[in-house]
């Protein structure tokens, strides 16, 4: 089995995931590294999959786009180093707000001329792990979270996350005035976490359970097995998404890939939508822009 270097294990979101990443009594074995006297190197050095969960979180009043400041810079650091220490692991990208940080983490490596699109993600699990859970709130309870799969496209931040209901699998039999408050809590659940804890911080066990999801799939993958999951991508360097990006005018989007051994092996079409779903993903598209070059201008200057 590899090795998975988690940058910001001793944060409120890297705590829990490095729990659920080292079930107790495995074989696996931890190593901790504090970032001075060339920790972060010595955490990379040989790392398969990566994942970066460092970096401040938002407090009442603040939107995710408010923590750029600060967490670009600490998302540029990492990723240099991750240039120059373990060019060819996966890196998945948690530090928010995602829809910037992953292209500051893209145009790093670009500089450093080892970008490979295939091996970069930005996770946005959280939010399909919520649209199944509320739309099964919103039914009644008579099906499960986890039997429930709904698409979730765009990327991960208020009217960007675009749940596709009409989708789902099994059928949501919800009419759209019922499916409004659904989706709206889907694109603002984490507002609603930031809210309860009052100051102290954001959403962090179940962005630790999100994250971890996706960290087990990429394992999955890299033992040979086919998976597909959503992730935010840069969508011009991987088969199928040049179409996508070209049809959307956006080249970062969270989108269903297949991945495997090496990385992300295709974008997956993002078939039909609904006449709501299709203005909402407009809304999505012109906030997106925004965001992606808010992150690819921090590199630029
Ligand atoms: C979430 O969706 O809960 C996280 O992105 C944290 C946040 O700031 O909302």
């Amino acid at each position: 089995m590899g090795k998975i270097a988690l940058i910001g294990a001793a944060g409120q979101i890297g705590t829990p995931l490095s729990l659920l990443c080292k079930a107790v009594n495995t074989k696996a074995k931890v190593s901790g590294y504090l970032p001075d006297n060339g920790g972060l190197k010595k955490a990379l050095a040989g790392a398969d999959i990566v994942v970066v969960t460092a970096g401040i979180a938002r407090k009442p009043g603040m939107t995710r786009d408010d923590l750029f400041k600060t967490n670009a810079s600490i998302i540029r650091d990492i990723f240099s180093e991750v240039a120059s220490t373990c060019p060819n692991a996966i890196s998945c990208v948690v530090t928010n707000p995602v829809n910037s940080t992953v292209p500051v983490a893209a145009e790093t490596l670009k500089k450093a001329g080892v970008f490979e699109p295939r091996r970069l993600f930005g996770v946005t699990t959280l939010d399909v792990v919520r649209a199944s859970t509320f739309a099964a709130h919103a039914l009644g309870g008579n099906i499960e979270p986890k039997q429930l799969r709904v698409p979730v496209i765009g990327g991960h931040s208020g009217a960007t996350i675009l749940p596709l209901y009409s989708q789902a699998q099994p059928v949501v039999q919800l009419s759209d005035e019922q499916l409004a408050p659904v989706i709206n809590r889907v694109q603002f659940g984490g507002d609603e976490i930031v809210k309860s804890k009052q100051g102290a911080g954001s959403a962090t066990t179940c962005m630790a359970y999100a994250g971890f999801r996706f960290v087990k799939a990429l394992m999955s993958a890299q033992s040979g097995q086919s998976v597909t999951e959503e992730a935010y991508v840069y969508l011009p360097g991987i088969p199928g998404g040049r179409e996508l990006a070209a049809e959307l005018g956006v080249d970062y989007f969270a989108v269903k890939v297949q991945i495997g051994q090496k990385g992300a092996t295709k974008v997956l079409p993002i078939g039909d939508l609904s006449g709501n779903e299709k203005k909402l993903l407009e809304a999505a598209l012109c906030e997106l822009k925004t965001n992606i070059a808010t992150g690819v201008s921090f590199m630029s200057v």
